[in-house]
């Protein structure tokens, strides 16, 4: 059995070998160069642990965390084209770099070499991996654009933002898990309730990120805090203060909203701490990792296997960048 640090560390000593070609440079360099930037692992780790669930780690599984996460930095490098990002784990994002032509493509090419890690796998489940892996691609792909929907939207309810980061964040990290587990020859009881316990530690997962995109250190977080406030992203924060705000305070955020003011990020925050919802954001992420824990005591394997995916869970929510 293996911790965290120690997938993360082997998995990476994989990964950062060559993935790309040398030319045309304009285009695989962006692409080798955004890999170059690290990044947690958190879903190959993830995809590593669920197959470790069962027995040792099958070459399968390699693959699989592979394509994983290359379809991960394929979405992020779209996503701060669509996000106006600028920094990305403390760096310099692909567009800002290379210009949103060429990151559009290195991301396009990333996606493509996904495939070819799956191409790899040897199971007999192929066609069932494939299956899962294009249904979270799809979910993604749609929680992406919900997203950007509701930055036009003056209002939306706890309920459609739950729905919008279940499919831009949290299915990608339950199908991690679940490849993991069919590479191991998990039946569909097990499978299940290792998709439940990523679902709902995708929503925590979330949940912290909108909370660091607010609250985050700089110094910690590689990516610009406050970036959701300014472009007014409807995330859980927003929303509850929305519910929770006096007139007064929703007149200020609605008119925060429309404005370019130079502090628009230290006046919204500072309604938001007003409003309690940096408290708020803790137990919402309590409820949602105690649903995921009752998932994973549910998972039929001998509980002491289950230790290292507790941990990842008890890192995840806990973060800082
Ligand atoms: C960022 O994911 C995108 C979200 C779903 C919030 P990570 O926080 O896992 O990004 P890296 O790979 O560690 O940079
Ligand atoms: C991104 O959500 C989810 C995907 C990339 C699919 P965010 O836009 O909140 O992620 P960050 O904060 O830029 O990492
Ligand atoms: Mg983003
Ligand atoms: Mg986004
Ligand atoms: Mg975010």
């Amino acid at each position: 059995m293996h911790s965290f640090e120690e997938l993360a560390k082997l998995f990476s000593e994989r990964f950062e070998t060559k993935h790309f070609p040398e030319q045309p440079a304009n285009l695989y360099g962006p692409a080798a160069y955004f890999l170059s930037l690290g990044g947690k692992r958190i879903r190959p780790v993830m995809c590593l642990m669920a197959n470790e669930l069962f027995d040792d780690i099958d070459g399968d599984a390699w693959h699989a965390a592979t394509a994983i996460e290359l379809f991960h930095n394929f979405t992020l490098i779209h996503d701060d084209i669509m996000d106006k990002a600028s920094l990305r784990r403390g760096m310099q994002t692909v567009h800002e770099k290379y210009g949103s032509s060429s990151a559009l493509l290195a991301g396009d090419v990333m996606l493509v070499t996904a495939y070819d890690c799956l191409n790899k796998i040897q199971s007999s489940c192929l066609r069932k991996i494939i299956y899962v892996f294009n249904k979270t691609a799809k979910e993604v792909c749609e929680g992406q654009q919900v997203d950007m929907d509701f930055e036009q939207k003056v209002s939306v309810s706890f309920a459609e933002y739950e729905n919008m980061i279940l499919l831009k964040t949290s299915v990608l990290l339950a199908c991690s898990l679940q490849l993991g587990s069919i590479i191991g020859g998990a039946g569909d009881g097990n499978q299940h309730h290792l998709f439940e316990f990523g679902k709902n530690l995708g929503l925590a997962f979330q949940v912290q990120d909108d909370y660091l995109d607010a609250f985050g250190d700089p110094a910690k977080f590689g990516k610009q805090v406050g970036g959701d406030i300014l472009a007014n992203k409807k995330t859980f924060l927003l929303i509850k203060a929305m519910e929770t705000a006096s007139g007064a305070q929703a007149k200020a955020i609605k008119d925060l909203m429309c404005s370019g003011n130079t502090d628009k990020v230290a006046q919204m925050l500072s309604i938001f701490k007003s409003c309690g919802v940096d408290q708020w954001a803790m137990e919402l992420k309590e409820k949602y990792t105690n649903e995921a824990f009752r998932h994973l005591e549910d998972i039929a394997v001998v509980s002491p296997r289950k230790k290292p995916l507790q941990e990842l869970a008890g890192f995840l929510v806990k973060r800082e960048y």
